[in-house]
Order: C-alpha cells, then structure tokens, then sequence
C-alpha cells in the first residue's frame, strides 16, 4: 500500500545550504591544467594555465596570451587577476599554476614571474594568499605571496 503523504516533493527551504563546497588545492590545479589548454603560446611554446579562487570560493581561470611584439604578452597568472577584477572581484584566497613546454608534461613546476607576484601583491595579503604550483609528474608545492615576495611593496606602503 502507497501512502501518499510520504510522497511530498523535496521543497529547497534555505537556499543557502546549497553553497557548493570550496576547491581543495588538487582540484584547483586540476583547472589550472584545463586552462592551460587555452594558451596562446605560438612564440615560446610554453603553456600556462592559473585557476584563482575568491574568497567566496569562485574560479577565474587564465592562460598566457603572447603577441607577435613578443613584449605585450601576458601572463596566465595576469589573465586570471584581470579577469577577476573586471568582475568586481577584490578578495583572493589562492591561485594554481600549471605550466611547462608545449605537448609534454611539465618536469618542473612553473612559478609565477615577478611581474605576476607584484599583481598579487596588489590584490592579495601576502601573508595568507597561497599559490599552488605542480609539474607534470604529480608533484605539488605551495607557498604564501609573502614566501615567494618577500619585502614586496603594495598599497599599504602608500
Ligand atoms: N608565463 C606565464 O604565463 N606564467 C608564468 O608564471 C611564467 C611565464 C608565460 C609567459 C610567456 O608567454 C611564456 O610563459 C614563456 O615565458
């Protein structure tokens, strides 16, 4: 026998609980990777990929984009901040990089420039932003802005 008052349709009753759970670090180089097949890369022929997390836990992805005046080539790292930042975006948890020679797997991690880790600083507390970094082989390496620019100057030191 059917009872029909167990068959109520699921009523979504605090729309809040369905907030999607935030990346791990694993996660988010996985979309490093998916963004690095975005680059345009036909000087260097080095891919890049970044997946930078909000605060809020949203992912902005970005890829290098070169230019045949080799010097107005942007970095992946960049893409992903600017595109961000277009959306109103100010608040950084943490960004994945994933890098490395056109076609093969990365044997070495791919660190973000100087130019990139002055952004950050421009967006980012140094102390607790992350940037997480893996090369082709699996293996991984994280480490906060401050790590990886010490001393740096940003809109504090104004
Ligand atoms: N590149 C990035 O996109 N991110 C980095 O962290 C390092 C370098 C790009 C710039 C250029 O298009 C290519 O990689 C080779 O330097």
């Amino acid at each position: 026998m059917m009872n029909e008052e167990l068959l109520i349709e699921p009523k979504v009753t605090n729309e809040e609980l369905l907030i999607e759970p935030k990346m791990t670090n694993e996660e988010l180089l996985i979309e490093a990777k998916k963004a690095r097949i975005h680059a345009y890369a036909p000087y260097s022929h080095f891919q890049v990929g970044a997946a930078l997390m909000t605060k809020s836990g949203k992912i902005y992805h970005g890829c290098n984009i070169e230019n045949a005046a080799y010097s107005p080539a942007n970095c992946a790292e960049r893409t992903a901040f600017f595109r961000a930042v277009y959306e109103g975006e100010r608040e950084f948890e943490k960004i994945a990089i994933a890098g490395g020679p056109e076609g093969k797997e990365a044997d070495q991690v791919c660190p973000p420039c100087g130019v990139c880790r002055q952004v950050m600083m421009e967006f980012c507390n140094p102390e607790t932003f992350q940037i997480i970094l893996a090369d082709g082989k699996g293996r991984c390496l994280q480490r906060s802005l401050k790590e990886l620019l010490p001393l740096g100057f940003g809109p504090e030191n104004l």
